[in-house]
């Protein structure tokens, strides 16, 4: 069996970081895929600006006003025509709608900043800081139409010490995002899983 050597489509809102982590996996040949097209609904997206730089297909539509499945209906057919089979959230702060969730069946993932189900949404670092947890991380999961919902495939926990401020968190549990994800990636592309009802497990 030919293995599969995705073409990713990183959809991102802000600083992209996370992109960047992919992107040098991938530069550096320690990833196999292919960048087909880093898409932002802001066009002032640092992350945007980052693509452009290392020459990657990258491009914007703003999301403000525009209905939601029209807009996702365009993303679509934006990251269809650049060849995309595995889409990547990296700090894409939208919902997606049923309409692009149907488009990539098991091929959408995301990275959320704590261990899930805890802590969904907006600043789940703040959130894990004021409830006390001793323990938090980052989650790679398959996406649903929900918010930060979705069968789970890797998670790595981080500690919350006593001198912790919001930024030292943040950015002990940032650097394992950037490994997390490519992780997820890599054992996307290989295959060796099967989905049973929420769990991942491996083959
Ligand atoms: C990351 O911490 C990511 O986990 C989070 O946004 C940040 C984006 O940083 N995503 C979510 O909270 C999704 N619910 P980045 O732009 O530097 O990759």
């Amino acid at each position: 069996m030919t293995p599969w050597r995705p073409r990713l489509g990183i959809l991102l809102s802000g600083r992209g970081s996370n992109f960047e982590a992919i992107a040098a996996n991938v530069l550096a040949g320690k990833l196999a895929c292919d960048i087909g097209f880093v898409f932002s609904n802001k066009p002032d997206a640092a992350g945007l600006s980052r693509a452009r730089q290392l020459g990657l297909p990258c491009g914007a539509l703003p999301s403000a006003g525009v209905e939601r499945a029209l807009f996702d209906s365009q993303v679509t057919q934006l990251l269809k025509d650049n060849g995309v089979d595995l889409v990547c959230l990296a700090g894409y702060m939208r919902l997606l709608s049923g309409g692009f969730v149907t488009q990539f069946p098991q091929r959408i993932l995301n990275i959320h900043p704590s261990l899930l189900p805890a802590f969904p949404g907006l600043d789940a670092q703040y959130q894990a800081l004021m409830h006390g947890v001793k323990v938090t991380g980052c989650t790679v999961h398959l996406v649903d139409e929900n918010l930060d919902s979705g069968p789970i495939l890797l998670q790595s926990a981080v500690p919350v010490l006593d001198g912790d401020t919001l930024e030292t968190l943040s950015s002990r549990i940032l650097k394992e995002e950037h490994k997390l994800y490519s992780e997820a990636i890599a054992w996307l592309a290989k295959g060796n899983f099967r989905i049973q009802g929420r769990r991942v497990l491996k083959t």
